[in-house]
């Protein structure tokens, strides 16, 4: 496994490949994640991605599932000490509204630590981009919850360039932590100009070029489309349809082609290459075996440029 410190952060030590739980607990059952999970971590990988509210979208689930699930698995596994476990706070479920206030961080926190039945987090996100509430108060939430043991590092999700550079300014001039990371929708598909992602907030050429500047980790979600890059039953979402996927869709067949990898495994790797931590997603083994295979693939200088430079 190839292992990496977290941008600005060199306490983290996490492996290039996160994985994602959104759905296990929930949608996915626990034998099938537990067996996911397990492949995942006996390939080196050691980087886990759950919130508080998952997966409370789905019928018959109120959020919290993700984490119980990961909680049991690793109390049967005894396997703490080899994870980094990434949980968020923000998004409503359940009574808990909308938000990023002092005491929702602080008791959503004490919640997820119970759930996975855990004495720290590793990396604490908030999940939206709270406007309303000053980054003086979320950041001092999370500074107290750093300073009393209970989280290691923060990170921001769905969130603007400037806006994390107000909230860099806030910590540097109260001594709050800064953000190791921020997790953001990239693929290598580019989503129509003005495309609408509802909360969620899609990387821009700004964000990359923020995060290179200021050393921020980028985590990319969705790095796949929810499978729609090779299966016929998931259409491109329609943020995706346009000219401009066709030519890079084209160029990314050529290259896998050439690697005689997948499409998926192509994308995964396109990721990596530039220093990105893509979340993959599977729900089932197979689907995390063929994933996997993206971490024998270096492509070459040559491919990348074919890949980048496509497009209209
Ligand atoms: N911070 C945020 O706002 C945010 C937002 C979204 C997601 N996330 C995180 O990112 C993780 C991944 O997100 P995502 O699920 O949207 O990622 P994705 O890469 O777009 O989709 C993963 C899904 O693609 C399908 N898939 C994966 N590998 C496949 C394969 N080899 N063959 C065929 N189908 C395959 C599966 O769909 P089926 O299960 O339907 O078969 C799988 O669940 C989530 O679990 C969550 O932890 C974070």
């Amino acid at each position: 496994m190839v292992k990496k410190t977290l941008g600005n952060n060199n306490e983290l030590e996490v492996s290039t490949l996160c994985h994602g739980t959104d759905h296990f607990g929930s949608r996915v059952d626990y034998e099938t994640s537990t067996a996911i999970l397990d492949r995942y971590v006996a390939a080196g990988e050691n980087f886990l991605d759950t919130s508080n509210f998952y997966a409370a979208w789905i019928e018959g689930f109120k959020g919290g599932e993700s984490e119980t699930l990961i909680g049991k698995w690793i109390k049967e596994r005894k396997n703490r000490d080899q994870l980094i476990i990434a949980t968020k706070v923000g998004v409503p479920y359940q009574d808990v509204p909308m938000g990023a206030k002092a005491k929702i961080i602080e008791m959503e926190a004490e919640k997820s630590l119970k759930r996975l039945g855990i004495d720290t987090i590793d990396m604490y996100y908030t999940h939206l981009d709270d406007r309303s509430t000053p980054f003086e108060e979320q950041l001092e939430a999370m500074d107290k919850l750093v300073k009393a043991g209970k989280v290691r590092c923060i990170g921001a999700c769905n969130i603007l360039a400037w806006r994390l550079e107000e909230a860099r300014n806030v910590s540097l001039s109260n001594g709050f932590p800064l953000h190791s990371c921020v997790e953001q929708r990239y693929t290598y598909l580019r989503p129509k100009v003005n495309a609408n992602f509802g909360g969620q907030v899609s990387t821009n050429s700004d964000l990359l070029d923020y995060c290179r500047s200021r050393n921020l980790q980028l985590i990319a979600y969705s790095p796949l489309l929810h499978g729609a890059y090779m299966r016929n039953d998931r259409p491109l979402p329609p943020q995706y349809q346009h000219a401009d996927s066709d030519v890079r869709m084209e160029a990314l067949k050529a290259v896998a082609e050439e690697l005689n990898a997948t499409l998926n495994q192509i994308v995964i790797a396109w990721l990596m290459h530039q220093n990105i931590i893509p979340i993959i997603g599977a729900s089932r083994v197979e689907q995390i075996e063929q994933n996997l295979g993206c971490l024998d693939i270096n492509l070459t200088e040559a491919q990348m440029k074919t890949l980048n430079r496509a497009g209209i």
